[in-house]
């Protein structure tokens, strides 16, 4: 058969915004790719919950690594999340059964991305992680493939949506950021422990990603400093706001002399710049490069709608046959990061 046939673990906002996707444009996906994109299964906790799409066409695993571990599959998605469990033991299991891998579990990358970019390696098989950073935006295949001619000299940005929609919602209403927790988590922004995402650890998993691809280095979170933004107050952003200023969760990462620079922390931003535009769960990723000079990237970056769209991306590569190294060059070249101790220079 032609097609490329999926098991999908995780049926949450990113698993059903992918099944919907691949039952709407099937038509789209098969020209685009020449192939059929096929669910063949898919996996969640519960199996009674109504998710709002049809899934009677699929098989059901109740267990993600049974899912992984199907012969009648090429790729397995993980869209479950978690850095360890469940969501690791089955990547695992599906790069050694040779499958490949779709991910967007940024907390798993930054872990243990040099142990399982070795392992897909080993095992000859890819795994692609557009949605991990920046939700729609697609970062990855820029720093992968369109920029692959630079010497990268700095990456930053907004790139948690839930944060940047709490900061702009309590500029815009007055409201307390606890108050505002349940409009992003209706949005599909939220992680499952939003404490990665107002802790600012979630960004810092982002940058940490991206900091590899651009540096050649190995992923290195430990070598974040980090701060989120559970002290930022609405007089905080009232006062910003008064001096022309806007705070964002803002990431840098850059080499410096003392080493690798990873910082993740709350900024005043000049309101009418680009960065001070943003507004709700829209990031914006700037990439320095010494023959781009600068690359600005701005979408949104959290939700349903746009972070399938950055996992159906990734499918489409895969059913085209395209292969790239998991973080642009082979894990086993990678240099160990050397993380900056005095911060910027
Ligand atoms: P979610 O809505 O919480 O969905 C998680 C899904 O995984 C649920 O269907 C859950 O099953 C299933 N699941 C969790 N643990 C499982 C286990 N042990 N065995 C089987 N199924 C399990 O999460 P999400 O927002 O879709 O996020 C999924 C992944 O995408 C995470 O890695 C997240 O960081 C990443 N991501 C999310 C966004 C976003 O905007 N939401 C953007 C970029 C990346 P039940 O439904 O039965 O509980
Ligand atoms: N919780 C994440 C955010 C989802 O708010 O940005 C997208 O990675």
């Amino acid at each position: 058969t032609n097609a490329l046939r999926l098991g999908i673990a995780g049926l949450g906002t990113v698993g059903v915004g992918v099944v919907r996707i691949i039952r709407k444009h099937a038509h789209l996906l098969e020209a685009r790719t020449g192939r059929r994109i096929e669910i063949v299964a898919v996996s969640a906790r519960d199996a009674g919950k109504d998710r709002g799409v049809p899934l009677g066409d699929y098989a059901w695993e109740t267990d993600p690594v049974a899912l992984a571990r199907r012969d009648d599959i090429d790729v397995f998605v993980e869209l479950m999340g978690g850095a360890e469990g469940a969501a690791k033991d089955a990547v695992e299991a599906a790069l050694q059964g040779g499958k490949d891998v779709v991910t967007a579990n940024k907390a798993m990358l930054a872990h243990h991305g040099q142990d399982l970019a070795l392992l897909a390696e080993e095992a000859g098989r890819q795994i692609r992680y557009e949605a991990a950073v920046a939700g729609g935006i697609p970062v990855i295949k820029a720093l992968t493939e369109g920029l692959a001619g630079n010497e990268i000299t700095r990456v930053m940005g907004v790139m948690n949506g839930t944060c940047n929609y709490i900061l702009t919602r309590m500029e815009a209403t007055g409201q307390g950021y606890n108050a505002l927790f349940k409009e992003a988590s209706d949005l599909g922004y939220l992680e499952a422990d939003p404490n990665l995402d107002v802790g600012g650890i979630d960004a810092g998993h982002k940058l940490a990603i991206l900091a590899s691809i651009a540096f050649g280095t190995q992923v290195n979170f430990d070598g974040v400093e980090l701060e989120g933004i559970q002290r930022i107050t609405l007089e905080d952003i009232r006062q910003a706001a008064d001096m022309g200023y806007r705070v964002k969760l803002l990431g840098v990462a850059q080499r410096s002399p003392r080493g690798l620079v990873q910082r993740m922390q709350p900024c005043l931003v000049p309101a009418h710049s680009p960065l001070g535009q943003l507004e709700g769960g829209t990031n914006m990723v700037v990439i320095e490069g010494d023959a781009i000079d600068q690359l600005v990237l701005r979408g949104p970056g959290a939700g349903e709608g746009p972070t399938a769209s950055a996992v159906l991306g990734d499918i489409c590569d895969l059913a085209r046959g395209v292969k790239l190294p998991v973080f642009g060059q082979p894990a086993k070249t990678l240099e160990a990061a050397q993380p900056a101790q005095t911060g910027l220079p």
